[in-house]
């Protein structure tokens, strides 16, 4: 990829205390700056007193969700307009733990990526196979299925808002990194399906996180790899030491 640009993303989850959070962005932003884009998805509770304590010019604060539904009546929902009226740029979409835990079905999913676009806020939508998948060679009919789904609602003019992430269910919070191999072969999958959806010029430039036991021992070989624009961070982005390391890592890749 020409023009590729290593991104890392944390999600945080359901973890951290405020005060928790506010002590990391405290010692995110003594440490060196950085030029590559950075992203925190942080608990929404507390994304925008984060976001006013923030120092680094390129973190973005992001939600780790959002609401199918405009506005309304929909009790303990955050809406995408919502998180446009807080200048945020990002929202992760379509994690393996709703899919699983919420039940979200790729429909609702598709309808959150819209409000998403709708609202110009990109969305981080994630896509992956279960252990189960893998073994019966179901890999990429359930990347091809959860990918045309999701994206249904998005014109090719829009489709630059995006950022995908490949998370092999298998490899969430379980310690077991898919090899640079595995990723790169998805990774790979994933370009020349965006390629047919849309055109290769648009498939180019579309970002394609990896996430699933991404750490800072694994993350460079997995970043050079030619499809993989990054990483999608959960355990290892929640000590700042760990993150800060995968976040040099990118440095060194992006030339800098
Ligand atoms: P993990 O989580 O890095 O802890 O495996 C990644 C994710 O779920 O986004």
């Amino acid at each position: 990829m020409k023009n590729k640009k290593i991104i890392v993303a944390g999600n945080w989850k359901m973890n951290k205390t405020y005060l928790e959070a506010k002590e990391f962005i405290a010692k995110l932003n003594q440490l060196p700056d950085y030029t590559s884009q950075v992203i925190i998805a942080a608990p929404s509770l507390y994304v925008d007193t984060l976001f006013i304590n923030n120092q680094k010019e390129n973190l973005a604060l992001a939600l780790q969700n959002c609401s199918a539904y405009e506005s309304g009546a929909f009790t303990g929902e955050i809406s995408a307009r919502m998180i446009a009226s807080l200048q945020l740029k990002y929202c992760i979409v379509g994690h393996s733990e709703r899919r699983s835990y919420f039940e979200e079905t790729d429909e609702i999913i598709s309808d959150k990526i819209a409000q998403l676009i709708h609202y110009n806020v990109q969305p981080i939508f994630c896509i992956g196979e279960t252990l189960q998948e893998r073994k019966v060679n179901e890999t990429f009919n359930v990347i091809r299925k959860q990918l045309v789904r999701g994206l249904e609602k998005v014109p090719v003019e829009k489709i630059g808002n995006i950022v995908l992430a490949y998370e092999p269910v298998w490899a969430i919070g379980t310690g077991i990194t898919a090899t640079k191999e595995q990723a790169e072969e998805v990774h790979k999958f994933i370009f020349q399906l965006l390629s047919e959806i849309y055109n290769p010029e648009a498939a180019a430039r579309i970002p394609i996180l990896y996430g699933g036991s991404c750490n800072e021992k694994n993350a460079e070989e997995l970043f050079y790899q030619p499809h993989i624009w990054g990483g999608l961070i959960g355990g290892a982005s929640l000590d700042v030491n760990s993150f800060y390391k995968i976040i040099q890592i990118a440095e060194k890749i992006n030339g800098k």
